[in-house]
């Protein structure tokens, strides 16, 4: 278990939403798990007028809801929250900023948190820059005595222009070794275990390139909609909210060279050649490798759901996308003709995050197929979320006369493990940030690399009145026509179900 030393978790934000649902939850477990120092303080920090006691009030329930150990006993969870601790102040002004000073100081005694600080911003992206810059006035940012780090929850930068500008204004009051960019999809045990898959069993790494596999299929599927965040999401958007981010990261673990060594330096290394090498998209390749969609209304099983404009805070003729498929090409030695298909989506007909690698067919078909799966679509499906496992899905000789085949799967779920526990993203990357490794953590070229990737996919949606967004029912699998990306007559998407081994058209919404 990584050893932490004593400090403080300053979360900004911190009458918000992911602070209850995500944050505190995760550093109860962190404190179930034994993983917290001895001196230990969260110091909440809003303009949200709470007491001490209204905040634990609060945390009480978040842990009640979404911890994993939700059902700890009250005397543990009492103790942890005589750690929090919560500050009011107006965040947009700077001269408040000398309260956090006096906060941090009087608990900095009482606890020998040794000045040891990680600030976690968990505000509007407008408060972004500010923030630093308070602390940088109060002193707070230099690690004379204590280290003091940052973390930058997403989203990192609106678009690539203003990824830098943050990049720099970031870096005038925090050196990039201080800067934690979080991508909540790194701190997923599957998402790190795509790694661990490649590079720990021989099997795998010699099929890993453009001469055996024919395309690779990264899905990440969401029966929920926008729920209460029309106002956020209608300016941001599917591309902007899953697509740079988290499944371009999971995309580079996939397709990334070994690295030198398992160092947070030469992973990183790593992955940024693949976001440099992704193929920029030309004006041809923006019409017919992109494909927007916008969820609409919709009955699905006797339920009625509203379409996406119908949603609160979403404007009524908004253009903005739900859905995202596109053809994606690596321009390397590894990956050269091999399409990447991605797809993400909210009210799809289930929730699913995967990774299926399409192996290239036997060089000739001797039988025949027994069912329409193909006799010889070998896939390889690495199941990030929910029921977390690996499936290999191979072709066997139907019992019998003759020679049929038929595809079947061999399976593994994380739930086979004993002690299986599966830390929450939030819990894993929360630790490594304490410890001082920013392995999981995005360095600032990779924000800028992959802004630069999506940047003529926003362009062309802005400024091209013709690129078409289609509507696709709730519970459906999105547009029909993403279904024409995929090269190939027998090549689809994978249908997924929750569980790992099923697939289908239809699954729960
Ligand atoms: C967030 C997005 O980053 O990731 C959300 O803003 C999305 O819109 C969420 O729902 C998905 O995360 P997870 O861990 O539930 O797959």
């Amino acid at each position: 278990m990584k050893k932490t030393t004593n400090q403080a978790l300053v979360i900004f934000g911190a009458s918000g939403d992911l602070t209850y649902r995500k944050l505190i939850p995760a550093v109860f477990d962190l404190y179930m798990n034994g993983s917290l120092p001895e001196g230990y303080a969260v110091l909440g920090v809003s303009r949200t007028d709470l007491t001490d006691n209204q905040f634990r009030k609060k945390m009480k329930e978040g842990i009640k809801l979404f911890a994993h150990y939700k059902n700890a006993v009250t005397e543990k969870i009492h103790d942890f929250l005589s750690m929090l601790h919560y500050l009011s102040i107006d965040t947009g002004k700077g001269e408040e900023y000398i309260h956090v000073k006096e906060k941090l100081n009087s608990l900095n005694r009482k606890l020998n948190l040794g000045q040891n600080y990680i600030f976690y911003l968990s505000t509007p992206p407008s408060l972004y820059t500010s923030i630093p810059k308070y602390l940088y006035g109060q002193g707070l940012t230099l690690q004379q005595k204590g280290f003091r780090r940052i973390i930058i929850e997403k989203p990192f930068g609106h678009d690539l222009l203003s990824a830098i500008e943050l990049n720099e204004q970031l870096q005038e009051f925090f050196s990039e070794d201080q800067i934690y960019r979080i991508d909540h999809y790194l701190g997923k045990e599957t998402v790190q275990n795509l790694m661990v898959t490649r590079f720990a069993n021989g099997i795998y790494e010699p099929l890993w390139n453009r001469n055996f596999i024919q395309h690779v299929e990264i899905t990440a599927a969401e029966s929920i909609g926008v729920e209460d965040r029309g106002g956020y999401y209608d300016h941001s958007g599917a591309l902007r909210d899953m697509v740079q981010n988290h499944l371009l990261q999971v995309l580079s673990l996939v397709a990334m060279e070994p690295p030198a060594k398992i160092s947070p330096e030469e992973i990183r290394y790593e992955k940024m050649k693949v976001f440099r090498s992704l193929r920029p998209f030309s004006k041809n390749d923006l019409k017919k490798n992109v494909i927007r969609g916008q969820y609409t209304d919709a009955t699905v099983r006797g339920k009625q759901y509203n379409g996406y404009r119908d949603e609160r805070n979403v404007d009524k003729h908004s253009r903005t996308e739900t859905y995202v498929a596109m053809k994606i090409f690596i321009d390397n030695w590894r990956w050269q003709g091999v399409p990447f298909y991605i797809r993400t989506g909210k009210r799809l007909p289930t929730n699913v995050t995967e990774v299926v690698i399409h192996f290239k067919p036997s060089p000739q078909r001797l039988f025949k197929s027994a069912d329409d799966s193909g006799n010889s679509d070998n896939q390889l499906i690495l199941r990030i979320q929910p029921d977390e496992g690996i499936l290999l899905k191979t072709g066997m000789k139907v019992p019998g006369s003759g020679y049929e085949v038929k595809s079947v799967n061999m399976d593994f779920h994380y739930t086979e493990l004993n002690d299986h526990y599966i830390p929450s993203a939030y819990e894993r990357l929360i630790l490594d940030c304490m410890t001082g490794d920013n392995m999981l953590y995005m360095s600032s070229e990779a924000a800028e690399e992959t802004w630069k990737f999506v940047q003529p996919v926003l362009n062309y949606w802005e400024n091209d009145k013709e690129a078409p967004l289609h509507g696709y029912p709730s519970g459906s699998w999105g547009p029909d026509v993403a279904d024409d990306l995929i090269e190939g007559k027998e090549n689809t998407w994978r249908y997924p179900c929750k569980n790992l081994a099923e697939d289908g058209v239809y699954c729960e919404l």
